[in-house]
C-alpha cells in the first residue's frame, strides 16, 4: 500500500490589508485589546469581486508548481471550506473547472477551522487505497462575508485566505497518521445559526453571521489541541522531542502559547502566523505550513505535526514526514 507525501505547498492572501487601527474606526475596540487578547495585528479581506474559489485557485497553482506538476496531473481535488462560493456546485468543482481538469473526483468537506485536517485525512485515504495518485488538498475561506461587522467579539478575529498542498503517492512515508474527532454537543458555542434550510429567511435578508462563546471555545481549543498532540505522538510511538515543528490552527496566539505550555514544547518549534492574517478557518493550517516551508524553517525529512480545531466541535491532526 503506498503512502502519501506532501510534495508541494502554496498559499494566498488577498491584497487588501485591514489593520487593527482600521477596526478601531468600525467597532468599539483598540489595537491594544486585539493584540493582547488574540495576538492579531492585521487580516486580509477580499474585494467585492473576489470569492473563495479565486483564493483557492491562486494557492492551488502555487502548490502545483512547487510540486513540479501541472493541473493535468491532479486526479483528486478536496476543498475544505465553510464559505463556498455558492451553495452548489462545490467550490472544488468550481476550482476544477478553473484549473482545466476534467473527470477526476472533486468535492468539498466542511469541518470549519479543522476542515483542512479532514480534507488531508480523506485525500490520504484515497491515495493509500490507490484511488488517487496526485491529490490537491485546499483550505480556502472568505470569512469576512459571514462576519457581523458591528460585533467586536468576532469581527476582529477572522480574515480571508487560502492554502493548499499536493499529496502524491510514494513508497516512502509521508503522512504517518491522521486523527479526527467531532462532538456535536457543542454545536451552539461556535456557529453560523442561519443556513439555506434553517432560518433561511434571515439568509435571504443578508443575515448569516458567526457567533461564538469565546471563553468556552478557548478552553476547549486548548484542551483538544493539546490532547490530540499526545494521541498523535502515541500512535506513532514518538516523543515530543522528536517533532521538528508543530503547525497548529492559527486562531489566537494565546491558544497556541497555552498548548505549547501544557505540552512543554519550546516556542522555537511552533509555527505562528496568526498576527498577519487572523483566523482564516480552514486556510489557517495550510497557510502556516506553506510559510514555514517557503522561508526554510521546515526542511525535507522534518517531522511536522499539524492540527486544527473548529466549530462542531471538530478537531484533527496529522503527523507528516516532509
Ligand atoms: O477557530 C475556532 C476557534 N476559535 C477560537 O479559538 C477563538 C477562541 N476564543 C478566543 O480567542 C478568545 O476567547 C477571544 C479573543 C474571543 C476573547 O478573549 P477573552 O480573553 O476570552 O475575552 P472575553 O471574551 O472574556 O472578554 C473580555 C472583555 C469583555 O468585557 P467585559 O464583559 O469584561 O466588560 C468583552 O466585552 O473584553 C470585551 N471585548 C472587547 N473589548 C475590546 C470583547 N471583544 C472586544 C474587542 N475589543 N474586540
Amino acid at each position: 500500500m503506498p503512502f502519501s507525501r506532501v510534495t508541494g505547498t502554496g498559499g494566498y492572501l488577498p491584497e487588501r490589508v485591514m489593520t487593527n487601527a482600521e477596526l478601531e474606526k468600525i467597532v468599539d475596540t483598540t489595537d491594544a485589546w486585539i493584540t493582547a487578547r488574540s495576538g492579531i495585528k492585521e487580516r486580509r479581506i477580499v474585494e467585492d469581486h473576489e470569492f473563495t474559489c479565486d483564493l483557492a485557485e491562486k494557492a492551488s497553482r502555487k502548490a502545483i508548481q512547487a510540486a513540479g506538476k501541472t493541473p493535468a496531473d491532479v486526479d483528486l481535488i478536496v476543498v475544505a471550506t465553510s464559505t463556498p462560493d455558492v451553495v452548489f456546485p462545490s467550490t472544488a468543482c468550481l476550482l476544477q473547472e478553473r484549473l482545466g481538469v476534467t473527470g477526476p473526483p472533486a468535492f468539498d468537506v466542511q469541518a470549519v477551522c479543522a476542515g483542512f485536517l479532514f480534507a488531508v485525512d480523506v485525500a490520504d485515504k484515497f491515495i493509500r487505497t490507490q484511488s488517487a495518485n496526485c491529490a490537491l488538498v485546499v483550505g480556502a475561506e472568505t470569512f469576512s462575508r459571514i462576519l457581523d461587522w458591528s460585533d467586536r467579539r468576532t469581527c476582529v478575529l477572522f480574515g480571508d485566505g487560502a492554502g493548499a498542498v499536493i499529496l502524491e503517492a510514494s513508497a516512502e512515508p509521508g503522512i504517518l497518521s491522521t486523527h479526527l474527532h467531532s462532538d456535536g454537543r457543542f454545536k451552539d458555542l461556535l456557529c453560523v445559526p442561519t443556513g439555506v434550510s434553517r432560518n433561511y429567511r434571515k439568509l435571504q435578508n443578508g443575515g448569516a453571521y458567526v457567533t461564538m462563546e469565546g471563553g468556552e471555545v478557548f478552553r476547549w481549543a486548548v484542551t483538544a489541541m493539546s490532547d490530540i498532540v499526545k494521541e498523535t505522538l502515541d500512535a506513532n510511538r514518538m516523543t515530543l522531542d522528536q517533532i521538528d515543528w508543530l503547525v497548529p490552527h492559527q486562531a489566537n496566539s494565546r491558544i497556541i502559547n497555552a498548548i505549547g505550555k501544557r505540552l512543554g514544547l519550546s516556542d522555537r518549534k511552533v509555527v505562528m502566523t496568526v498576527e498577519k492574517h487572523g483566523n482564516t478557518s480552514a486556510a489557517s493550517v495550510p497557510l502556516a505550513l506553506d510559510e514555514a516551508v517557503r522561508d526554510g524553517r521546515i526542511q525535507n525529512g522534518n517531522f511536522v505535526l499539524i492540527e486544527g480545531f473548529g466549530g462542531g466541535f471538530t478537531w484533527g491532526s496529522a503527523m507528516i514526514r516532509m
